[in-house]
């Protein structure tokens, strides 16, 4: 049978996955490795590129499991999706705390910046198909203020302009790689909820910043979706991404996953509309990408239960069974359907 990566190539889409490296190096669970290796046509790392992860200490860098992984994409013919070089979370403990005691000021924390984006792009460059460049810079409706603003720690002490500066320093690293801005609830548009905001908030962001020249290439929708909010619409998802790709963008999906609330031990009868339901929700979205000419690739955020983020970040009520392979690697109903949209 072929791949998810293989089929998706057919349609000159990318299928990716995310990649925990400890579940990588673990020696007593090879089928990690086996399936990141051959089910996937492109690999992120899920925490290995982040900066709190590159440099834990001021000064010294750290790249030996960002390198590993990019040695480990090259050996296996995938593309990397380079994530993430501007983001409020998992930033070095020395980086906050230096700015909340004022003793990085902003002048300096922004030649920070600029000097971190430098030396990762830089880095790798000419071994990234897509780097994420800015990732999660704008509020959510339920926020406050409620009114869709700019979010988080970069805009909280450089202001908004971070975003222009972070995109041109990357081009200027690697002229090649495609620079991709990074959001969650911009997946559809026209449900009438609040997500449409955003969505609209970061079309006219990029509208914007391409009407200033600044250098941004891509759109990535993450796609951390939940049963528990229902089906999200093919027709919905269509339109969010063709009205990216009108600005002339690519587009992409970074980071599907799709979560159930779970249920108490033995009952199992809940267990199958979620399974259903969770299919439903990864189908549409690659239904959706292969709709849009502009949508490269499809990356899952971890393939197996397994190995997931969900349990532990959604934890009230407990949450889980958000991949398309269960906790023995067995393939999902989930992995069955995007079989069948390919
Ligand atoms: C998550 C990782 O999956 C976790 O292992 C880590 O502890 C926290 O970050 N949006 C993103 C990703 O852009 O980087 C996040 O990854 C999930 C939400």
């Amino acid at each position: 049978a072929q791949s998810l990566g293989a089929l998706g190539l057919r349609h000159k889409l990318h299928v990716g996955t995310a990649v925990d490296m400890a579940a990588l190096n673990d020696a007593n669970d090879p089928e990690y490795r086996r399936l990141a290796a051959s089910e996937f046509s492109s690999v992120t790392a899920e925490n290995a590129m982040k900066w709190e992860s590159l440099e834990p200490t001021r000064g010294t860098y750290d790249w030996a499991a960002a390198d590993q992984l990019v040695e480990f994409a090259k050996r296996n013919r995938q593309s990397v999706r380079g994530h993430v070089l501007v983001w409020h979370n998992q930033l070095p403990a020395w980086l906050t705390a230096g700015v909340a005691d004022g003793s990085i000021s902003k002048q300096e924390l922004r030649e920070l910046l600029r000097r971190h984006i430098t030396t990762v792009v830089n880095r790798y460059k000419g071994k990234i198909w897509q780097w994420d460049v800015v990732n999660e810079a704008v509020s959510d409706p339920w926020d406050t203020p409620s009114t869709l603003h700019y979010k988080g720690f970069w805009a909280q002490n450089l202001g908004p302009d971070y975003i222009a500066d972070a995109f041109r320093w990357a081009r200027a690293a690697d002229p090649r790689a495609l620079l991709f801005y990074n959001d969650y609830n911009i997946e559809a548009f026209g449900s009438g909820n609040p997500a449409d905001d955003k969505s609209q908030f970061v079309h006219d962001m990029v509208k914007g910043l391409l009407a200033q020249g600044v250098p941004i290439d891509g759109i990535g929708s993450q796609g951390h979706l939940g049963t528990q909010y229902g089906n999200y619409d093919t027709l919905q998802v269509t339109a969010a991404l063709k009205r990216f790709a009108a600005l002339g963008v690519a587009t992409a999906f970074t980071e599907v996953d799709v979560r159930s609330e779970l249920t108490e031990p033995g009952d199992s009868a809940e267990i199958n509309p979620r399974l259903q339901a969770s299919a439903a929700n990864f189908s549409v979205l690659m239904k959706a990408c292969l709709a849009v000419r502009s949508c490269l690739s499809y990356t899952v955020w971890g393939f197996s239960d397994r190995h997931s983020w969900v349990p532990e970040w959604f934890d009230d009520p407990p949450q889980g069974m958000a991949t398309i392979y269960d906790e023995n690697y067995q393939p999902k109903r989930a992995y069955h359907e995007l079989k069948s949209d390919l």
